[in-house]
């Protein structure tokens, strides 16, 4: 099960808090992410987050740290000793959040080669750096240039959020009066690739779903907390249509659960929604096709598929063993692999995961 988009220092926010996005940062999440720059709670916090994301059945996963080098430093090295397969960022951040948060761009630049010197591909690539602007909201222009200069120059990943609430929109045209759209800004700065990861993406013009399209970018699709936090709903179904590589996210804490199985239903029932409020023809989502986005989906997302995402041979074996007595009903007289699929996806929380494996290793044991 792999997670495309989901922030460790928000966990204990997983389910607090209202409102939208930007009041919801500035007030829920902000200060917390602040409580970083204390090196005892980020060990704290980055053991119990990795602990739970494994206990939740997740294999992979490509996760936002806070701006802090120490912090992120000890969280790659929580992620090192968790087992997990790990892909990481420290949120990158100039402006516009607070003091505790928003660091001087060449700080910022400083801390993503320092952690990319030290983490990228340690353990023979099980971790991973991820070049993490937080959205274009918190970087200058010469910020953002200046990432999309340093992923292509060292071949690395890029994970940023786009697109995701009308207010939010707003505020960052407002940022960028230069630019029409909010995806050109990434484009314009080198930060569209095809090993970028754009979170959210709700309300693409049709240019700019061409750029994601010409650059092949993945989107990390998060249902919960497009809904959490009021921030409309993706068109997934388009979407998949059109080809684009599609993981799910939960998005902690815009999502409130670490469950990969959750997010899987979610979606399907987002699409519902989707079909009914747009008049949409697209079909909704199949059990079968959330069960792939939550799975290879997810590793094609990562640019992992060589190595994660099904059972092929010559792959590194990372799975889950769920016990079916925790499905709900727990004896059930419905049993092809579709219904079967249908109960995992829809009943089976962190209660149904009995073990964890990563290259073949067992990282969590109920
Ligand atoms: N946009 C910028 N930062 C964030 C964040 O932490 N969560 C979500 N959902 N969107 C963001
Ligand atoms: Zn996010």
């Amino acid at each position: 099960l792999i997670d495309t988009h989901v922030h460790l220092p928000q966990f204990q926010a997983a389910a607090l808090g209202k409102g939208e996005l930007l009041d919801w940062l500035q007030n829920y999440i902000f200060p917390l992410e602040a409580r970083f720059k204390n090196d005892d709670f980020a060990r704290e916090q980055s053991k119990l987050f990795f602990k739970e994301l494994a206990r939740n059945g997740t294999t992979t996963a490509a996760v936002y740290s806070t701006s802090h080098l120490s912090a992120t430093d000890i969280a790659f090295k929580s992620a090192l000793d968790s087992g997990l397969r790990i892909s990481m960022g420290n949120s990158v951040m100039e402006r516009n959040s607070i003091p505790e948060l928003d660091l001087a761009a060449q700080e910022n630049l400083q801390n993503c080669e320092t952690l990319a010197a030290k983490w990228h591909n340690a353990d023979n690539g099980r971790l991973r750096y991820v070049v993490t602007p937080r959205f274009a909201g918190s970087c200058s222009l010469d910020l953002l240039k200046k990432l999309g200069e340093f992923a292509r120059t060292n071949d690395l990943p890029i994970q940023t959020h786009l697109s995701e609430n009308l207010k939010e929109i707003e505020f960052i045209l407002q940022q960028f009066p230069d630019f029409k759209t909010y995806t050109e800004i990434y484009e314009k700065t080198g930060l569209l690739t095809d090993k970028t990861i754009l979170a959210h993406s709700i309300y693409l013009n049709q240019s700019e779903e061409n750029l994601l399209k010409t650059h092949n970018c993945a989107i990390a699709h998060c249902p919960t907390s497009n809904r959490f936090l009021s921030s409309g709903i993706m068109p997934l179904k388009k979407y998949l249509q059109k080809s684009f590589k599609i993981g799910l996210g939960t998005d902690v804490a815009g999502g409130f659960s670490l469950s990969i199985l959750h997010e899987a239903s979610e979606a399907i029932e987002s699409s519902k929604f989707y079909k009914l409020f747009k008049n949409a023809e697209e079909d909704i989502l199949s059990v079968a096709e959330s069960f792939y986005l939550a799975t290879l989906g997810g590793a094609q997302a990562m640019n992992l598929e060589s190595v994660t995402g099904n059972f092929k041979s010559g792959k590194e074996a990372d799975f889950v063993i769920l016990k079916t007595e925790k499905l709900s009903p727990p004896d059930t007289i419905f049993k092809s692999g579709e219904e079967i699929l249908a109960r995992i996806i829809y009943t089976g929380s962190h209660d149904a995961v009995l073990k964890t494996f990563v290259r073949g290793e067992c990282i969590f044991k109920k």
